[in-house]
């Protein structure tokens, strides 16, 4: 029996976060540039939709590009921008005909004008879509959201919008960039790392973590499935006993 066969398909994560590491060492790996590794990895990210498509997982979380990447050479950070713009061309059409919404998490404004353009149009084209939405998280880190929610909050209690006492976790999460979004029940980190890395840091409260050595670009469907049923047989016990969730 195949992997993706072993697959409960009542048990399958709604929303799966993904931290794509490994792209510059498959690379240099292999004698190549590391743009080469990145435009592999874009390969792996369509490969992973379209496995999240045939198990129904609903929503997909990439980290594609931290705050600190943007420290990175000028010439890898452009390489990267223009990978992205590129892979919308080629691949919106695609998405937005299988029922893809494309989502961006992040300090979008930090990005170049013709990158914010070119997502703000895949935003609107695929607006409607509901099998599956796919949300890149770019000049992203988990503790920009948590201060931006904290800033608009402030603003909002300023304004008397909000009753300090009368405010809970599900008042919070409204001001977080996944607003709407459940919390990933599992993130997988590829490449060895076992870090969080500044990600979805309110987020994965209660994720399973899932780490490979595989990198990146290797981390095909057949590896995503096993992160799948990796997954499916830990017991998720968000802080009772394994006696509790059994009776
Ligand atoms: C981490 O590998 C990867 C990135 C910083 C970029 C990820 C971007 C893509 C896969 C490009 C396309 C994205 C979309 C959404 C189409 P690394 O460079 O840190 O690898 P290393 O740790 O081996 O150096």
């Amino acid at each position: 029996m195949s992997l993706k066969e072993q697959i409960d398909k009542e048990m399958i994560p709604q929303h799966v976060a993904v931290i794509m590491d490994g792209n510059g060492r498959w690379a240099k790996s292999r004698g190549k540039n590391r743009l080469s590794g990145h435009q592999e990895g874009a390969k792996t990210v369509k490969s992973t939709i379209k496995a999240c498509r045939e198990i129904g997982v609903k929503y997909l979380t990439v980290y594609a590009f931290s705050t600190e990447n943007l420290n990175r050479p000028q010439q890898e950070v452009s390489g990267l921008m223009q990978l992205l713009v590129k892979s919308i061309d080629r691949e919106l059409d695609e998405l937005s005909n299988a029922g893809v919404r494309v989502k961006v998490i992040g300090e979008v404004d930090k990005l170049p004008k013709n990158v914010q353009k070119k997502l703000q149009f895949a935003i609107d084209k695929t607006s409607g879509n509901t099998d599956l939405t796919f949300i890149i998280s770019l000049s992203y880190s988990g503790r920009w959201d948590i201060l931006n929610a904290v800033k608009s909050i402030m603003s909002d209690t300023k304004q008397n919008l909000i009753d300090p006492n009368n405010f809970d976790y599900q008042d919070f999460e409204r001001y977080l960039s996944t607003a709407d979004v459940p919390d990933p029940e599992l993130l997988i980190r590829t490449s060895g790392e076992e870090r969080i890395s500044n990600f979805l840091l309110y987020q994965l409260a209660y994720s399973e973590f899932y780490f490979t050595d595989v990198f990146w670009p290797d981390f095909n469907e057949e590896e995503f499935f096993k992160a799948i049923y990796h997954y499916q047989n830990r017991e998720r016990r968000f802080g009772k006993t394994s006696e509790q969730l059994k009776n």
